[in-house]
C-alpha cells in the first residue's frame, strides 16, 4: 500500500483516489501522525501532500526527518518538496511572483519518474505555489524545469534515500500526464503491482468496521439515497444485525419511495430496517408554513425526535453510520485535528453529538462515482446506485406555498410522468437532477369548451457534476412536449407547465 500524508492541501483526497485509479490501494494519513504509525503501515511508499502552509510557518506542518532514511520512496508534492527541501539543507524563498496555473515542463531525466511523459518536448502541468525551492538539499539533482523554477522536479536516489520531489500537482486534471507520473511513481519506483479493486476496499472497510464495532450496537439513519444506502449495506456486511436502520416516512417523500426502500434493503439486502410512517406528524407540523427555511426547520427538528426516541428503545447502541463522502469534508485540514474535516451538512448532522453517539463514516474517502461502483459491488440495485440527489426536506420545498396532502398528490403525479419520460427518453444519467415544482399560483386555461383556473407545474432538470454549479439541461422538445401535454392530460388540476431555463448561480436548483 502507499500512504499519503496530509499536510492539508485540498488536493490530498485526488492524490488518493488517483493512486487507486491505477489500482494501488492508498490511505490517507494526517501529518501528525507519528513515525511508529507510519512505519506500522508498512508502507511500500509515501506521498507527502501540498499544503498552505509555508515551511518557515512558526506552527508550519512537519515530519520526522528520519522517514526519509527508511529507505521507504518519497514523493513530495509542491509543500512536501519543500518541507524535504528544508529538513534536508536545502533552501526555500519565497517567489518573487506566486505561479499559479498552467506551465511547460520541460524534463531532463526520463528514466524512472517521468518515464514516457512529455515526450513531444514538454509536458503541461499545473502549478500552485508561492515557495519555491533556491538551493537543493546536498545530493539531490533536478530531473525537470520550467522557465520560471530552475527546479520543478528533483531526485535523489541512494540506497537509503529515495525521494522524489515535484513542485507541480501531477493529481489534478490540469496535469494530463500527471496520472502516468503517479503510475510510474508507484509501479516503476515503489515496485506495487496493480490488484486493488473496490472488492478489497469492501474487504478492508469490513474488517475495519468489524475491529471498530466490537459487539456494540450501531444505528443507522436511512434515506433511502445512494450515501447512505451504501453506507448501511456496507456496514451490515460487516455486522449483520448488530446494525439497525431507521427510515422515516416524514410524509414528502417521491411517489412509491418507502415501498422501495423496503423492498431492496430489507427484504433483498436483508437490513434490519424500523420504517416509521410520520406521515401525519409531520404534515401537520409543516401546516400553514410557507417559508422555505421553516420548512426546513421542522422537518429537520420532527426527524431528530423521532430518530432519538426510536434509538432509544435499542440497547448499547455506540455508533451512528453515516454516509459522509469527500465532497462533504470542506477541506482537507486534518493536521489540526479530525474534527475540523467534518461538515455536518447532513440531516442527521445534530445527532452524534445530542445522542453521544461515534461516528462510522465509511465512505469519508470515496467520491459519488466510486460509491456508486461500491454499491453496485454489494449488490445494490441500479435503482438506488443510481438515484438522483434528494433533498433532505423532501417534496416540502417542491411545494412551494403551503404544504397540504393534496398539493402533495399533484406534485407526485407530475413527478412520475417527468421520471417516466427522462428515462424512457434515455436521458437519466445525464441529468443531475430532474423533478417537478408546483409552484403557489393558478392560471387560466380551456378544456375542452371550459374555462380552467388551476394549478402550474414547473419542470426543472440540470447538468451539474457536484450540485455547487449546474446549468438547465438541453431535454429535446419532443421530450418536454410529451411531459407537458400528458401533465395537462393526466394529473387533475394542473393546466399549464412551464420549463426552467435558470443556470445556477444565479438561480439554484431548488425553487426553494
Ligand atoms: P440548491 O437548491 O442549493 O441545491 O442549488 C444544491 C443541492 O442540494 C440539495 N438541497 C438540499 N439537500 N437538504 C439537503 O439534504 C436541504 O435542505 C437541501 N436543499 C437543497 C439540492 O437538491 C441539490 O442537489
Amino acid at each position: 500500500r502507499i500512504l499519503v500524508l496530509d499536510f492539508g492541501s485540498q488536493y490530498t483526497q485526488l492524490i488518493a483516489r488517483r493512486i487507486r485509479e491505477a489500482q494501488v490501494y492508498s490511505q490517507i494519513l494526517p501529518c501528525t501522525a507519528s513515525l511508529a504509525t507510519i512505519l506500522a503501515y508498512r508502507p511500500q511508499g509515501i506521498v507527502l501532500s501540498g499544503g498552505p502552509s509555508s515551511v518557515y510557518e512558526k506552527k508550519a506542518p512537519s515530519v520526522a526527518k528520519e522517514l526519509f532514511d527508511q529507505g521507504i520512496p518519497i514523493l513530495g508534492i509542491c509543500y512536501g518538496m519543500q518541507l524535504v527541501t528544508h529538513l534536508s539543507g536545502g533552501k526555500v524563498v519565497k517567489a518573487p511572483h506566486r505561479e499559479y496555473g498552467r506551465a511547460d515542463l520541460l524534463i531532463d531525466d526520463r528514466s524512472d519518474l517521468f518515464k514516457g511523459i512529455g515526450t513531444g518536448g514538454s509536458a503541461v502541468v499545473w502549478m500552485s505555489h508561492g515557495d519555491r525551492i533556491e538551493r537543493m538539499p546536498p545530493g539531490f539533482r533536478s530531473i525537470a524545469h520550467t522557465s520560471n523554477s530552475p527546479v520543478a522536479a528533483m531526485k535523489s536516489e541512494t540506497k537509503q534515500r529515495r525521494i522524489y520531489c515535484l513542485q507541480f500537482h501531477p493529481e489534478v486534471a490540469h496535469t494530463p500526464e500527471g496520472a502516468k507520473i503517479l503510475r510510474n511513481f508507484v509501479y516503476e519506483i515503489c515496485g506495487c503491482t496493480p490488484t486493488w479493486t473496490m472488492q478489497s476496499y469492501v474487504d478492508q472497510a469490513v474488517t475495519q468496521i468489524r475491529e471498530q464495532v466490537g459487539k456494540d450496537r450501531v444505528i443507522c439513519a436511512l434515506s433511502g439515497g445512494v450515501d447512505s444506502s451504501v453506507a448501511a449495506a456496507l456496514t451490515h456486511r460487516a455486522i449483520g444485525d448488530q446494525l439497525t436502520c431507521i427510515f422515516v416516512d416524514n410524509g414528502v417523500l417521491r411517489a412509491g419511495e418507502r415501498e422501495q426502500v423496503k423492498k431492496t434493503l430489507a427484504s433483498q439486502m436483508h437490513l434490519n430496517l424500523r420504517v416509521l410512517d410520520r406521515t401525519t406528524q409531520f404534515l401537520d407540523g409543516l401546516k400553514g408554513v410557507t417559508d422555505p427555511e421553516r420548512k426546513r426547520k421542522i422537518i429537520g427538528r420532527l426527524f431528530i425526535q423521532n430518530f432519538d426516541v426510536e434509538s432509544k428503545k435499542l440497547k448499547s447502541v455506540k455508533y451512528l453510520v453515516q454516509g459522509t463522502l469527500y465532497p462533504d469534508v470542506i477541506e482537507s485540514v486534518s493536521f489540526k485535528g479530525p474534527s475540523a474535516t467534518i461538515k455536518t451538512h447532513h440531516n442527521v448532522g445534530g445527532l452524534p453529538a445530542r445522542m453521544k453517539l461515534k461516528l462510522i463514516e465509511p465512505l469519508r474517502e470515496l467520491f459519488k462515482d466510486e460509491v456508486r461502483v461500491l454499491g453496485t459491488e454489494l449488490g445494490l440495485p441500479d435503482e438506488i446506485v443510481w438515484r438522483q440527489p434528494f433533498p433532505g426536506p423532501g417534496l416540502a420545498i417542491r411545494v412551494l406555498g403551503s404544504v397540504t396532502k393534496e398539493r402533495l398528490a399533484i406534485l407526485r403525479g407530475a413527478e412520475t410522468i417527468v421520471d417516466q419520460e427522462i428515462r424512457g427518453a434515455g436521458l437519466y444519467r445525464e441529468i443531475w437532477q430532474f423533478f417537478a415544482v408546483l409552484l403557489p399560483i393558478r392560471t387560466v386555461g380551456v378544456m375542452g369548451d371550459q374555462r380552467t383556473y388551476d394549478n402550474v407545474i414547473a419542470i426543472r432538470a440540470v447538468t451539474s457534476v457536484d450540485g455547487m454549479t449546474a446549468d438547465w439541461a438541453r431535454i429535446p422538445n419532443d421530450v418536454l412536449a410529451r411531459m407537458s401535454s400528458r401533465i395537462i392530460n393526466e394529473v387533475k388540476g394542473v393546466n399549464r407547465v412551464v420549463y426552467d431555463i435558470s443556470s445556477k448561480p444565479p438561480s439554484t436548483i431548488e425553487w426553494e
